[in-house]
């Protein structure tokens, strides 16, 4: 058996966490019980990032001293956590001892061997995001990451030789094509910050206090990035507990580093960097997943506009909200929240086909078997096609699970469950009942059972409540984890003349309407139908003006992929000068994703974001033609990504 250590980024204790957060973490947490199910030894971390200029201004604004601030904060975080039921093996915290001395630690080191040194540091800094920036990255004059205002400071400051081990960082890259995932990232850090250069990076501050002083100037704070990285291994015990039993020995290197994808740039340069210069090896991947956004764009802490996972947990369960954030979106992608999507999901997937299995199964072996399973006799043709479809979705679970396409390898779980309604359909054992065909009604019934069994073991990963009440309504007293996916997944384990328990439905419907009142939402936009132009003279004219309020611009195309269920839309990725944005368009019958890739194509800039099949698309891409003919505009001769059409 192999090991696995996942991490979540430790988060801010600035304010107390909302569904973005929840969502990476769930996610971790998916991935952990899917390993454990497996047979892996797993170590799974997660924590909080308490120090830097940030946390200082606001435990000053609440009047209260940083630690008490956070501390407070911390105790709202980890009490998330286990209303989510998240099985991290840990939680650490940089105001612990056990890390910040630890990082002292390594900073002397890097000190001593020469990778710091003291020099000045005059240049840019966005509190919000603890990053340093240099004139020519800043958008506009913000933060190319938040879109902020930026500050000058300028202070004498330790630096980080980045430059030195910046040929290796990039050797690294290239020779271990699943380092940065997902693809379009990698990219982006090697032509937006490797390709251009990296400069040496200040890794101490002295105009506020909040932080781990430099163990040799004390009036240095440690960079809260430095201080905040080496969590991933401080809390295996390194640099002092490194032995042959120790976590460290066990764990390091991380199997995944799992991040949102603003924060990738600081886990593949300067992580991979620190590493190097410790003489460590690098993780084995460091995945950038997209944002949960809202209607009116990114949710933050600072913004105001966020979500509490606790409240959707009070109001839905905590089943429906781990379902809806491990299924909703592509693993990877952006995706809008909207709790309608949410009610949908439970209503359908959770209600009607999950919920429903459980609850006319049981009902039939009540009602036919006088709740008692039979034994099967022998298998037909429609049994032995659904025991193929059953052994080809733990296939297919544990191929989408090794590529973290998490909500593909629940989507294969629930068109099994899809598949076994459709069997109870078929294989009609209230006719079988009827004819008093007792040997066929007692196969059906068993079979309907065992793969409702199968199911809930496969939910296991994802779902944390469920499966376990699906096994006690099976009459089952085990734990639904308690025999590891190899053993659970063969036909046939669950053990014939078991009284079931039915209970109550497992996912009552939720009515919409009754909900939207509360909370207000509007529905998403829908794409436009096209419709046949009518002739240009007929058209209402427009000024200049009006026209000048169409941004157009030149994106360029780096990556694209289909939309699973939808056949119609491809996503993709592109880049406008420094900014890049998804974009989903309607082209999936005239272009394959692989022509696109690398094109310079044409888009409206400055449309509203709109969510097509819960995808966000933040721009629309111009094409010419109709029906069968449709091209993409595209400039004639290389401009650059960026350029305005006009
Ligand atoms: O960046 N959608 O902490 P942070 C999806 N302390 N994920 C989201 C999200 C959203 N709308 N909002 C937040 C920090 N996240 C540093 C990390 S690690 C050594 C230091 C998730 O509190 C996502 O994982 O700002 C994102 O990267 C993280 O929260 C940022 O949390
Ligand atoms: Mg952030």
């Amino acid at each position: 058996m192999g090991k696995f250590y996942v991490t979540t980024p430790i988060y801010y204790p600035s304010d107390n966490l909302h569904i973005g957060h929840a969502y990476t973490t769930v996610v971790a947490d998916a991935l952990a019980r899917y390993h454990r199910l497996l047979g892996n030894e797993v170590y799974f971390l997660t924590g909080t990032d308490e120090h830097g200029q940030k946390i200082q201004r606001r435990a000053e604004a609440a009047g209260k001293t940083p630690q008490v601030f956070v501390d407070e904060i911390v105790d709202n975080i980890k009490a998330l956590w286990k209303l989510l039921k998240i099985s991290n093996d840990d939680f650490i915290r940089t105001t612990e001892p056990r890390h910040s001395e630890k990082v002292q630690r390594i900073f002397q080191r890097l000190y001593d061997q020469g990778d710091i040194y003291k020099s000045e540091y005059e240049g840019l800094y966005c509190t919000p995001c603890e990053a340093f920036w240099l004139e020519r990255q800043l958008v506009e004059g913000k933060c190319p990451d938040c879109g902020r205002e930026v500050e000058k400071v300028r202070e004498e400051s330790y630096f980080f030789r980045l430059s030195k081990y910046a040929d290796r960082l990039m050797a690294h890259i290239e020779a271990n094509p699943d380092f940065i995932q997902p693809v379009s990232r990698k990219n982006e850090m090697i032509n937006n910050f490797l390709r251009p250069g990296l400069e040496d990076l200040c890794v101490s501050r002295t105009t506020f206090s909040w932080g781990i002083p430099v163990p040799f100037d004390q009036k240095h704070v440690i960079y809260v990035w430095l201080d905040a990285l080496t969590n991933y291994i401080t809390a295996l015990g390194y640099p002092d507990d490194v032995g042959e039993d120790s976590l460290f020995a066990r764990f390091w290197p991380a199997n995944l580093h799992l991040v949102g994808k603003e924060i990738v740039r600081f886990h593949t340069i300067i992580w991979p960097i620190i590493l190097m210069a410790l003489d460590l090896p690098l993780p084995d991947q460091v995945f950038g997943h997209g944002w949960l956004v809202l209607d009116g764009g990114k949710m933050s802490k600072s913004k105001g506009n966020v979500i509490d996972p606790a409240v959707l947990v009070e109001k839905y369960g905590l089943d429906a909200i781990r379902y809806y954030l491990l299924r909703e979106v592509a693993f990877g992608a952006d995706g809008v929240y909207s709790e309608e999507a949410l009610v949908l999901r439970i209503n359908t997937d959770l209600a009607n086909d999950l919920g429903n299995l459980l609850h006319r199964s049981l009902s039939m072996v009540e009602k036919f078997a006088g709740g008692i399973v039979p034994a099967p006799g022998a298998y037909g043709p429609l049994e032995e096609a659904l025991i193929a479809e059953a052994k080809l979705t733990l296939e297919a679970v544990q191929k989408h699970m090794d590529k973290l396409e998490v909500s593909d390898a629940l989507a294969a779980i629930f068109a099994l469950v899809g598949r076994a309604n459709k069997y109870i359909d078929e294989a009609a054992p209230w006719s079988l009942n009827k004819q008093g065909n007792r040997e066929r009604l007692g196969t059906v019934l068993y079979t309907m059972v065992e793969v409702i069994r199968l199911g809930a073991v496969l939910l296991t990963p994802f779902l944390v409540e469920t499966p376990a009440q699906i096994f006690a309504q099976l009459g089952l007293d085990t734990d639904p984890t308690a025999q590891g996916l190899e053993a659970a997944g063969k036909w046939g384990q669950y053990p014939a003349g078991t009284k079931v328990r039915k209970g109550d439905p497992l996912f009552p419907r939720i009515d919409w309407e009754t909900e939207a009142e509360t909370v207000k939402e509007k529905p998403a936009p829908e794409q436009p139908q096209k419709e046949a132009a009518p002739p240009a003279a007929e058209q209402e004219q427009i000024t200049i003006d009006e026209f000048a309020k169409i941004q157009l611009r030149v994106a360029k195309v780096l990556a694209a992929e289909k939309i699973e269920g939808a056949d119609k839309l491809l996503r993709l990725q592109v880049r406008l000068g420094s900014e890049e944005r998804q974009i989903v368009a309607g082209i999936a019958r005239y272009y394959q994703p692989e022509e696109l890739v690398g094109k310079e194509i044409v888009i409206v800039a400055n449309l509203k974001p709109a969510k097509l099949r819960g995808v966000l698309s933040q721009g629309m891409i111009l094409a010419a033609g109709d029906g069968d003919n449709l091209a993409l505009v595209v400039p004639e001769k290389t401009v650059g990504d960026g350029a305005e059409v006009r």
